[in-house]
């Protein structure tokens, strides 16, 4: 068994993502976000890495249905249709509709990724979803590793407790720890000392107590609402969809 927790882009080592099965976490807000958008009826997310590589993305679509979305500084972008807000990505504005994205530190987070087996996004609001597909990657493949988007490329608490939570929920009670590195292990103390509701960490981070700063209340609340978007986003060729649910959510 091997499951690794990295606690942002910058700590993968050079192939380390390589044939791993990876779950992205930016639970502010970014995974919550796409979560809310597929949950909603987007047919894609396309992240780009920045607001220009977004703009051209849009641009070479050229499709009516595309939505620029996402942030800078937590803010929306000028121009762009949507920010970063769960709460932005209801039915009546995402139905249908391919967003192309790009967030400070979520879509590079996904960018990091190329060269792994399978990549998926995991959040409070797809918590269960993404028990289900870790929990079938450790049955096939023995390993999958948890890569946090983290704050400005280093650590940020409300991932790394949400890192925590997944892995706590894929070994259950029980106390094995072999396999796990230092930061799986650190994440699972996270949980033990923040307990069980998330709104506790994600207040208690810094992403979060900027968010609320900014006037962003109520996507803190959002995004600690476990279960709210059932889905479980997969990114392949540069595109994030929804995946069928895991066979033993079935
Ligand atoms: C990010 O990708 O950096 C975040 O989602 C930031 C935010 O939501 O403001």
């Amino acid at each position: 068994m091997k499951l690794d927790v990295v606690f942002s882009p910058l700590g993968l080592l050079p192939g380390q993502a390589t044939g791993r099965t990876i779950f992205v976490i930016d639970i502010l807000r970014a995974s919550t976000v796409i979560c809310a958008a597929l949950h909603h009826g987007a047919r894609a997310v396309l992240p780009a890495s920045t607001t220009e590589e977004a703009l051209r993305l849009a641009q070479t679509i050229g499709a009516p249905d595309v939505l620029l979305c996402g942030e800078r500084g937590g803010l929306p972008i000028p121009g762009f249709a949507l920010g970063n807000s769960p709460l932005e990505m209801t039915p009546a504005a995402v139905r249908g509709r391919t967003l192309v994205m790009t967030t400070t530190n979520g879509t590079p987070a996904l960018l990091a990724t190329q060269g792994a087996a399978a990549v998926y996004l995991a959040a409070a609001a797809n918590l269960s979803a993404a028990v289900a597909a870790a929990r079938d990657a450790l049955d096939a493949r023995g390993e999958f590793m948890i890569l946090c988007a983290g704050r400005e490329r280093s650590f940020a608490l409300d991932d790394a407790y949400a890192a925590g939570r997944l892995l706590g929920a894929v070994l259950g009670g029980g106390r094995k720890r072999a396999g796990l590195n230092d930061a799986a292990v650190a994440s699972l103390d996270l949980v033990r000392r923040y307990g069980a509701a998330w709104e506790r960490p994600l207040r208690a981070s810094r992403g979060g107590s900027d968010l609320v700063a900014l006037g962003f209340d109520a996507d803190v609340v959002d995004a600690a609402r476990e279960d709210v978007y059932p889905v479980l986003p997969v990114y392949h060729e540069r595109r994030i969809t929804a995946a069928p649910p895991p066979a033993s959510l079935l």
